[in-house]
């Protein structure tokens, strides 16, 4: 009798690969993330991070910069950053920032966003900001990581050893350390006021339990995959804070799948891309804006109008859409400015099962790598 121990397989967990238990393990990563950072009274400390409110009175400018889906959440980053803290933000992949010739002083803030912390180009443009005067703040997962070491504050996220290639749970706990540091510079700088920061610690406390929801609505999103696995050329529309997640879904399904993908602002459609509408197009249509829902459902009908096929994203409740859209995922209702943490779970599952279905090997897919140390 022998026992023949698979070690990666043990490590699975039971999961076929490991991006579904990823996908899985959001709901902890976003808690811990949350709740490392969370006093008794749900005040945030930020302990390793030293911006006190005179420094942030002396930032006049914020840049964020990162690769990949790390880009992404300094999107979102940047929506959060201006709205809570009232900073300016310009938000730019490492990869040009650090050849151009940006504005940076000792009055500026820099933020680096890396899961790995060791991308090149991201360390590079790091560098040349510190080089510059900027003060550096890095949003990092492995712990003593390049970028880590060399910021002079490290905000750490809680989502743990990220093994499949694309990124899925570094993205949540990145969009909730975002927030957080949003906040938190918002309530030392006072542009906030206690309600709306209770508004929005509390929707943040509730999001574990939303992701669960989702999850457990994973068969529904399955099924959409396996009607659609054969789609080519698939569009993500969006506006507002769900233009930035239809970028990230779309950047999942190019990684996995190998389906060639563009995600758009909805209302650029009209300036070229609806050029490229046709009978039985697939368009994933993120539509949980509340103040743009109207506008989305317009461009739903556009589409439409062309012969696309089109999967709706919305919140629970706002049943209008079903009148649009082919077939709809709801996510459940949340604040508008938080919803990405949420919106962005089905499109990560439906990139999954697109991959799975078309035979793809998802955890390692070709040509790409999990940390990108060269130029
Ligand atoms: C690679 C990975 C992506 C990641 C990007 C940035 O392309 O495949 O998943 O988003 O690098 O990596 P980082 O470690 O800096 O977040």
């Amino acid at each position: 009798f022998k026992v023949t121990w698979d070690a990666e397989a043990a490590e699975k967990e039971g999961y076929a690969h490991f991006m579904m238990k990823e996908i899985n393990e959001q709901p902890k990563g976003v808690y811990d993330t949350l709740h490392r950072r969370l006093d008794k009274e749900d005040n945030i400390v930020l302990d390793g991070i030293k911006l006190t409110k005179d420094d942030l009175d002396k930032i006049n400018k914020v840049y964020i910069v990162a690769c990949g889906t790390a880009y992404h959440a300094g999107l979102i980053g940047k929506y959060a950053i201006e709205k809570f803290a009232k900073i300016p933000v310009d938000v730019e992949v490492a990869s040009e920032f650090r050849y151009r010739e940006p504005f940076i002083d000792e009055n500026t803030l820099f933020i680096a966003v890396s899961q790995s912390g060791e991308t090149l180009d991201t360390l590079a443009a790091l560098r040349e900001a510190k080089r510059k005067g900027a003060r550096i703040l890095s949003v990092v997962n492995v712990v003593g990581s390049s970028v880590a070491r060399e910021s002079d504050d490290v905000f750490y996220t809680w989502a743990g050893p990220e093994i499949a290639v694309a990124s899925t749970k570094a993205y949540t706990t990145q969009l909730v350390s975002m927030y957080l540091i949003a906040l938190h510079m918002a309530m030392t700088k006072g542009s906030l006021t206690n309600e709306e920061y209770k508004k929005y610690i509390e929707e943040l406390k509730a999001m574990p339990g939303k992701i669960e929801k989702i999850l457990e609505n994973n068969e529904v999103i399955q099924q959409l995959a396996d009607e659609q696995f054969n789609s080519e050329n698939v569009f993500y529309i969006g506006r507002g804070l769900d233009v930035y997640v239809a970028y990230e879904g779309s950047l999942k399904l190019k990684e996995i799948s190998y389906i060639h993908s563009e995600a758009i602002a909805a209302g650029e459609l009209k300036h070229g891309t609806i050029a490229l509408i046709e009978e039985g197009r697939l368009v994933i249509a993120l539509a949980t804006q509340d103040k743009l829902y109207d506008k989305m459902l317009s461009n739903i009908q556009e589409v439409r109008a062309r012969g696309a096929y089109v999967i709706g994203v919305a919140k629970q409740g706002n049943k209008e859409i079903e009148k649009s859209a082919d077939k709809v995922i709801y996510i459940p209702d949340t604040l508008d400015e938080l919803s990405p943490i949420l919106s962005v779970i089905p499109l990560q599952i439906l990139a999954y099962y697109i991959a799975v279905a078309r035979g793809c090997d998802v955890d390692k897919p070709k040509n790409l790598a999990k940390s990108v140390t060269v130029e």
